[in-house]
C-alpha cells in the first residue's frame, strides 16, 4: 500500500490533475465527506488528509510514504530527513512582508526601528530580517495574520500572498517579497527503498505531468 499525505484546499485541488495523469482517481470528496483516509481507484494507493503543517512530519516519520507540501512549510519544518525529488509547480504564491496602508515601512527600516513582526513563518522571517540587518521581535501566530497590524499587535506581518485580495480587504500593503512558493513532492527515505518500483513510477508520472503542463 502506498500512502500519500495531502492537505485540504488548494494543494489537494491542484494535486488531483497530477494524480489523474498517473491514472489515479480519488474516490471521496473531502468537501462533502468527513473521512480522513480516502480510497482511490488503485487498490494499492490511498490518500490521507492532514493539516498542511503536519505533512512533512507524517512523511518523515512513516505515517505516509509520500506527501505534497509547500516550500514555506518545508522550510519551517526543516525537511532534512525527507527526499524531495520534484517541484510540482502547483499552489504557487509568494511569501511577503505586509504592513498597514498608513505605515511608512521604508522609513522605519531606514531609521533602524525595531519592528514587531507577526507570522506563522518564524524561521523564514527571522532569516530574512537578519540578512537585511533589521531588528525584529517575532510574534508567532497560527492564522489570521492580517489582524495583527490592525489591532496594534504588530507593525508588520510575514504571510503568503496569492491574489493580494486578503491584504487589500484588510487595508494592508505588500512592501517586500521574500520568496516565491510552490509545492513539492516529499518522500520517506525508507519507503523509497522498500517500495521503490511503485514510488518511482509515481514520481515519474508526476514529473511527466509537470513537464507537459509547462510546455502546453
Ligand atoms: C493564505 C494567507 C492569506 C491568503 C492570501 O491563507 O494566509 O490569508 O491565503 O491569499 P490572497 O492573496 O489570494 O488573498 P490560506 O487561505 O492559505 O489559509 P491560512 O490562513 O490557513 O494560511
Amino acid at each position: 500500500m502506498i500512502t500519500l499525505a495531502l492537505s485540504k484546499g488548494r494543494i489537494f485541488d491542484d494535486t488531483l490533475p497530477l494524480l489523474r495523469a498517473a491514472n489515479i482517481e480519488v474516490l471521496d470528496n473531502p468537501d462533502t465527506s468527513r473521512k480522513l483516509i480516502l480510497d482511490t481507484n488503485q487498490p494499492g494507493m490511498r490518500v490521507v488528509l492532514v493539516r498542511a503543517s503536519d505533512v512533512p512530519t507524517y512523511v518523515e516519520n512513516g505515517g505516509a510514504d509520500l506527501g505534497i507540501t509547500g516550500k514555506d512549510t518545508l522550510i519551517e519544518h526543516g525537511g532534512s530527513g525527507l527526499y524531495q525529488p520534484l517541484d510540482l509547480q502547483i499552489a504557487k504564491c509568494r511569501i511577503s512582508v505586509a504592513v498597514r496602508n498608513d505605515f511608512d515601512y521604508e522609513r522605519a527600516v531606514k531609521q533602524g526601528s525595531r519592528l514587531r513582526v507577526a507570522t506563522k513563518y518564524v524561521a523564514i522571517a527571522r532569516e530574512f530580517f537578519a540578512a537585511k540587518g533589521v531588528h525584529v521581535d517575532l510574534i508567532k501566530l497560527y492564522g489570521s495574520m492580517e489582524l495583527a497590524p490592525l489591532t496594534g499587535l504588530a507593525d508588520a506581518i510575514v504571510d503568503l500572498v496569492s491574489t493580494g485580495n486578503t491584504l487589500k480587504a484588510n487595508h494592508l500593503k505588500e512592501v517586500e517579497r521574500i520568496m516565491d512558493i510552490s509545492s513539492r513532492l516529499v518522500v520517506n527515505q525508507a519507503a523509497l527503498k522498500l517500495k521503490q518500483a511503485p514510488i518511482r513510477a509515481l514520481i515519474d508520472a508526476f514529473a511527466a505531468a509537470v513537464a507537459e503542463r509547462s510546455t502546453s
